[in-house]
């Protein structure tokens, strides 16, 4: 073998070896994050009594967000954030806020679980119980 043939093998060895090195950081993290999709993200103390509109808003929540954010708003790993915590205190988002999300959805911005699409068939007023259950979960658990 003559002196280049021996660099040209060299390098292609190389080379092939960066892009093995290259390839083993892509497949992990998708993995990981799916097989953890499901368990509660916090854990939620529950008041022993609610208000008349916060148990409206418990039923409303039920139904039409607890799929996504979980039961008593304690979020999914890998598909949506819990509701109780300190991000959606009130004075970081509002009750205008949850008015929003539910009419035209959210762009992801905290959280890397995706947009939350527009919520079919809630009203405002509808809306609005699940934020005084919602608040009243957060003031159980500290957050006000
Ligand atoms: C299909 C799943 C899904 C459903 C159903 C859903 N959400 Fe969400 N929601 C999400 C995700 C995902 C986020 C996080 C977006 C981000 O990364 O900030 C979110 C974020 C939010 C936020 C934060 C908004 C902001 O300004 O940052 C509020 C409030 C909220 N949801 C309320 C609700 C309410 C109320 C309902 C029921 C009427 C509901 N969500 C139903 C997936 C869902």
């Amino acid at each position: 073998m003559g002196r280049y043939t021996l660099i040209a093998v060299a390098l292609t060895a190389l080379l092939g070896l960066g892009f093995w090195w290259s390839g083993q950081g892509d497949v992990p993290d998708v993995a990981a994050g799916t097989e953890r999709i499901g368990p509660a993200m916090v854990d939620v103390a529950v008041p022993k009594t609610l208000s008349a509109n916060a148990e409206i808003g418990k039923m409303a929540f039920e139904a039409k967000c607890a799929a996504c954010h979980g039961a008593n708003a304690a979020g999914q790993d890998g598909v949506a954030p819990p509701l109780v915590h300190k991000i959606y205190e009130p004075s970081h988002h509002g009750d205008a806020a949850f008015l929003l999300a539910a009419k035209n959805g959210v762009r992801a911005h905290h959280w890397r679980f995706g947009n939350m699409p527009p919520v079919e068939g809630v009203t405002d007023g509808d809306v609005k119980m699940i934020v005084a259950y919602v608040r009243e979960l957060q003031r159980a658990n500290g957050i006000n």
